[in-house]
């Protein structure tokens, strides 16, 4: 009986020590391999346990999609056309996201052809080129 108390608390140690040494090596791999690859390896490791509908910092780890959470996706709603501004406002047909807003980059002014370009005060948007004419 204390033979086999024994045996079972030899298998649990060997158990924690294996484990914590596979991690170990783990840890100690990705520190070789450099920390741009320890940081991937980390962030996959968080992606695959946290979702950012109950954990929306996630959302904000580097290389995310964007800084917030739609539908327990990361999203960015200044540019999102799918989630423009809020989650779920979408942006019709030809419209673009530009900090947050849905526009025509073919007439506006401020986001003329794409986010930011400005057409400056004689200029007007036409088909998303500033015209001067
Ligand atoms: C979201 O998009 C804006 C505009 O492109 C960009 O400046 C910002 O860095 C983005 N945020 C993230 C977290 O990717």
């Amino acid at each position: 009986m204390k033979s086999l108390f024994l045996l079972a608390m030899l298998m649990a140690l060997a158990i924690t020590l294996s484990a914590a040494t596979s991690f170990e090596i783990e840890e100690a791999k990705s520190v070789i391999g450099g920390t741009r690859r320890f940081l991937s390896q980390s962030q996959r490791r968080v992606a695959l346990t946290l979702t950012c509908d109950k954990n929306p910092k996630i959302c904000l780890v580097k290389g995310s999609a964007g800084p917030d959470c739609c539908s327990n996706k990361c999203v960015n709603f200044s540019t999102d056309r799918l989630n423009c501004g809020r989650c779920g406002k979408k942006c019709s047909f030809g419209k673009i996201c530009c900090k947050g807003k849905c526009v025509n980059p073919n007439t506006n002014e401020k986001h003329c052809g794409k986010c930011g370009n400005k057409c400056n005060a004689k200029g007007s948007c036409v088909f998303g080129m500033c015209s001067y004419a």
